[in-house]
């Protein structure tokens, strides 16, 4: 599923998240109170979709993980500390500012890191947060509990980092050590900061068992304000929610609240028994568990419901869209050489349109210029130098005649007002040769009753362009005796002149005008014959220009 990106021009609609037709419209305000900000006049970009199917790469990585460590990521053993990794990786090659944040003092003793990454913009001063425990129990490799919400989140950070929006508050994820012995990380991470630091957080979101196979739709303190954004989510695809009693004060989000910050998150459930009610507006089976693996060693990838861990990521990035997304995206534009490349000799000039496109905002002014990767002796001319985005500028590549064959990447920049980019050409200097004109320089006896073959090879491409032009010089004292033909590539036989005549007149240097429908690379033979007795002379040399 994938949202269509609108931009709504007023405050109201700034509420709204517009989305095409097969895929939820919030066309109503989150209910609650808190949304003081949102009165401002922007306008509002709507959510991306976050791709479950990338989620469901992560938990793969998780379970590989834990299948490589005894089957259990707990957080101190080494599939805790592979996941760290595996999170850190992503998020750091995406752009993040990421920190280790070590569970200490607080933590089971050996317990692995929590890991903190910033999405850099926004105000610094009004952070909104989102956060997943990344360790299992150690009876399992907890891809439900937890997984799931920690491959949601990545997977969320990964969305908001390749949409590169314009922010307005600062975001920041947090994956959890050694939540299952007590949330004792998030608790540690909560304490080490400053009451400055504290202060600033105005959200925290919490991500636990966001995929149970017989899950229902729970919200974390449903009715305040921090719930407003996600309820609002669920209520725009008609899902009906419910508070999260089961979790209540069971994650990491009572780390937070206990420390005076808002709270709310996400949950499908764990090992309480899905009722009657439950199952009717939800579907599923009444009777059974949310999620019957709960804490044992079958939480594996099979353990998890792809609607309801889709529908959460979906909801996270409702509430970051809605909260921290300007209403601007970042200008951007792109730049490439069409064609990308080309081939001269050297001396020859080559030429290619450097085209640029706005790919995000208004467009911008591009200075245009060679990087890199010219030859030696050559030039580069843009035609404009400078261009607004969506239009183009004619690359002229000038080579001298001391421009050495070769091929040679040329980095063409351009210096954008919020970025820069590059596109590249390849020339060619040298290689095939453009030449059309060749000549045989053997001579030929030309003997009485003879006919002599001079042939010529052409590597000229394409048809020969007719007329072909063909030059004889030689000697011979009576050129009335010498029919002299032209066999092209193709064989056929061309009379350039017939022999007889009553008086003779030397050879000397003969023009001839052919008109050909040949190919023009192959053999081209002129074939002269004396066809009289008494003189005899000399074919010198022969050219012909196809
Ligand atoms: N998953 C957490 C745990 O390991 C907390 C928890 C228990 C929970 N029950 C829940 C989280 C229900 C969400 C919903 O115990
Ligand atoms: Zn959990």
């Amino acid at each position: 599923m994938r949202r269509t990106a609108v931009l709504a021009a007023t405050a109201a609609m700034a509420l709204m998240g517009l989305v095409a037709a097969a895929t939820p419209v919030i066309a109503q305000a989150p209910p609650g109170a808190g949304h003081g900000a949102k009165a401002v006049a922007r306008t509002a970009l709507a959510p991306p979709d976050v791709s479950v199917t990338n989620i469901r790469g992560h938990l793969s990585q998780f379970q590989s993980i834990a299948s490589q460590n005894g089957g259990t990521r707990r957080s101190t053993g080494a599939g805790y500390t592979a996941s760290v990794s595996y999170v850190e990786q992503k998020l750091q090659a995406a752009g993040y500012t990421t920190r280790r944040v070590a569970c200490t003092p607080g933590c089971s003793s050996g317990a692995g890191p929590n890991l903190i990454a910033d999405w850099p913009g926004g105000d610094e001063n009004q952070v909104i947060m989102a956060g997943a425990h990344l360790d299992s129990v150690s009876a399992g490799p907890g891809i439900n509990d937890n997984g799931s919400g920690s491959a949601m989140i990545l997977e969320t950070a990964l969305t908001l980092a390749a949409q590169r929006p314009t922010m307005t508050k600062h975001v920041r994820f947090g994956w959890w050590s050694d939540e299952e012995q007590g949330l004792l990380g998030s608790r540690a991470y909560v304490s080490g900061l400053s009451s400055t630091e504290r202060s600033k957080i105005k959200q925290y979101l919490n991500f636990d068992m966001v995929g149970s196979t017989n899950g229902g739709y729970f919200i974390n303190n449903i009715s305040t304000a921090a719930a407003a954004d996600l309820r609002a989510y669920y209520t725009s695809i008609n899902v009906q929610t419910e508070e999260n009693v089961e979790g209540a004060n069971r994650s990491d989000d009572a780390s937070f609240r206990n420390a005076g910050i808002a709270t709310s998150g996400v949950a499908a459930g764990a090992s309480a028994t899905k009722t009657t009610a439950q199952a009717q507006k939800w579907g599923g089976t009444a009777g059974r568990a949310y999620d019957s693996c709960y804490h044992s060693s079958c939480d594996t990838t099979s353990n998890i419901s792809d609607t309801h861990l889709d529908r959460s990521g979906d909801a996270l990035a409702y509430a970051i869209w809605t909260q921290a997304v300007g209403g601007t995206t970042q200008r951007d534009f792109s730049i490439n050489a069409s064609p990308g490349s080309g081939t001269v000799q050297a001396g020859g000039t080559a030429t290619t349109t450097i085209g640029t496109t706005t790919t995000s905002g208004t467009a911008q002014r591009v200075n245009l210029s060679v990087a890199s990767g010219l030859p030696s002796g050559a030039t580069a001319t843009f035609n404009p130098t400078s261009v607004n985005s969506g239009s183009s500028s004619t690359l002229s590549i000038a080579t001298s005649a001391t421009t050495p064959d070769g091929t040679y990447t040329v980095t063409v920049a351009g210096a954008g007002e919020t970025a820069s980019h590059n596109a590249t050409y390849t020339l060619s200097v040298g290689g095939t040769s453009t030449n059309r004109s060749f000549t045989n320089d053997t001579d030929y006896p030309l003997n009485d009753y003879v006919t002599v073959n001079s042939a010529i090879t052409s590597t000229a491409s394409g048809s020969a362009a007719s007329p072909v032009q063909v030059t004889v010089k030689g000697t011979h004292t009576c050129s009335e005796d010498l029919r002299i033909r032209l066999l092209g590539p193709s064989g056929t036989s061309y009379t350039l002149k017939n022999a007889g005549g009553t008086s003779c007149t030397n050879l000397g240097t003969r023009n001839y005008s052919v008109p050909v429908t040949q190919q023009a690379s192959g053999t081209w033979t002129l074939q002269v014959t004396d066809m009289y007795s008494q003189d005899t002379g000399l074919l010198d040399s022969w050219s012909i220009t196809v």
